[in-house]
């Protein structure tokens, strides 16, 4: 693969500036989010009020923590304008989560929020290797979704040839890659799996078309899902990370030259990892919740926004800019098995260890007749080791890996090849059949 890095005269002076210019940017920024959340959103204003705090309480960095939590049900409660700081009229643009329960969550930007949006993607697709003309074939979903969009005006601003192609036809996924030759593809990497399944149907060499660089997120994602995507795709595989509260992707990214960990754009957003039990903030190396408050955003500034992304803070390396460890899962898809706590990620490893199975997978969760919860891995072979010897024998080194690694029995399933079912866009891992009343 070609060597990428950017030119270091062609990335923000901020992205490399010193921690002293950094932090007293931040400490200026902060100031202001925190007195025009509390000035203009009525939420905020009850919240700082109710826990004793004034924006004037905040003279060091350190001072956020004094500060109140803010919570995805927050966002529900005050459903679908309430948590604004602007008039909506001069809100330009509204997404939304589908949220699997309840009500959706409704975010709203600004156009000056919009622009810097815009700038913090056309930052990360520069750090992930891409430039001005290249051509970006974005698969994220558009609509409420922010990663289309996101991805999009991002991808226009840093001067690339866009194609909107959003999540779905898979077929016409591959036409697309295979006509216009784009050298940069931003989906999840779960779809790029089933793009990848769609060049092999075809018989098409995936490592012949123009891609040199992917740029994945929306879901957790591991390091040998990186190798695998790099070696079977000859080109860069780069994480992005985001959320929708927080303004969708783009709030951190990784460097092409490193790919050690992502670079949180901290002019923007001001990160703190906290134990997600006490809420106490831990110091960075240290594992947790991941928390963030928004340093610029004026449609909906967010103080103190508890992701449920488990990671920890790490010094810079290719920027100034602290990193963030690969995300291993939130906490909400964090599995309890007999005492075990278990990631999908984890599994995902496991699997990718064992040729002859493909990388799809979901995990299902039952309870068996003595009330013990029993988890079951379904996975699919590859067209080449479909025999049922060949997958008796995936299946029983699977089991072997999850139990002496993760800690846990499971049972396998090796379904024919395609037999797991595909996303279009984030996957679901987890299918969780236990009864609802225990
Ligand atoms: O997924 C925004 C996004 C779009 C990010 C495209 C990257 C690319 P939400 O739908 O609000 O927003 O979901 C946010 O997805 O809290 C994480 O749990 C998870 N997530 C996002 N990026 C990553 C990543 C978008 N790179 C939630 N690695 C977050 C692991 C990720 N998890």
């Amino acid at each position: 693969m070609e060597d990428l890095t950017p030119d270091r005269t062609s990335l923000d002076p901020i992205e490399i500036a010193s921690r002293d210019e950094i932090a007293a940017l931040q400490l200026t920024r902060l100031r202001w989010s925190l007195n025009h959340a509390y000035e203009n959103s009525p939420f905020y204003r009850q919240r700082f009020d109710a826990a004793g705090v004034h924006p004037d309480d905040l003279q060091t960095l350190a001072d956020l923590a004094k500060f109140p939590f803010t919570y995805k049900q927050d966002l529900r409660d005050n459903y679908p304008f309430g948590m604004f700081a602007v008039p909506r009229e001069q809100l330009s643009r509204i997404h939304a989560s589908s949220g699997t329960t309840g009500k959706p969550t409704v975010v709203g930007y600004t156009k000056g929020d919009i622009d810097n949006w815009a700038d913090l993607i056309a930052r990360s697709i520069r750090a992930s290797g891409g430039r001005a003309g290249d051509i970006c074939h974005v698969a994220y979903g558009y609509g409420l979704f922010t990663g289309g969009l996101g991805a999009h005006y991002g991808a226009e601003r840093l001067g690339c040839t866009v194609v909107p192609v959003s999540g779905g036809m898979t077929e016409r996924q591959v036409d697309l890659i295979q006509d216009f030759k784009p050298r940069i593809i931003m989906v999840t990497p779960s779809y790029m799996l089933s793009i990848l399944d769609e060049f092999r149907r075809r018989g098409i060499d995936p490592r012949e078309t123009a891609l040199q660089v992917g740029i994945f997120g929306a879901e957790p994602w591991t390091n040998r899902m990186r190798e695998e995507i790099e070696q079977v795709f000859d080109m860069h595989a780069v994480d992005i990370y985001g959320l929708s509260e927080v303004m969708g992707p783009g709030v951190a990214n990784e460097c092409v030259e490193t790919k050690d960990g992502l670079h949180i754009w901290e002019d923007h957003f001001y990160p703190e990892i906290i134990d997600p039990e006490t809420g106490e903030v831990l110091p960075d190396g240290e594992m947790g919740e991941l928390v963030f408050t928004t340093l610029t955003k004026e449609g909906l500034p967010m103080i103190r926004y508890r992701t449920r992304d488990l990671t920890r803070l790490l010094p810079g390396t290719a920027r100034s800019m602290r990193r963030m460890e690969k995300i291993t899962g939130r906490s909400d898809d964090m599995i309890i098995l007999r005492g075990v706590n278990i990631f999908p990620t984890q599994i995902e490893e496991q699997i990718l260890k064992v040729k002859a199975l493909a990388p799809h997978f979901q995990i299902e969760l039952t309870t068996g007749a003595n009330r013990m919860d029993n988890m079951t891995v379904h996975c699919e072979c590859l067209p080449e080791t479909a025999d049922a010897a060949a997958r008796e024998a995936a299946a029983k080194l699977l089991a072997h890996h999850i139990k002496s690694v993760v800690g846990v029995s499971t049972k396998i399933v090796v379904h024919d090849p395609a037999g797991v079912a595909r996303s279009e866009g984030k996957a679901r891992r987890v299918v969780d059949n236990r009864p609802k009343e225990r």
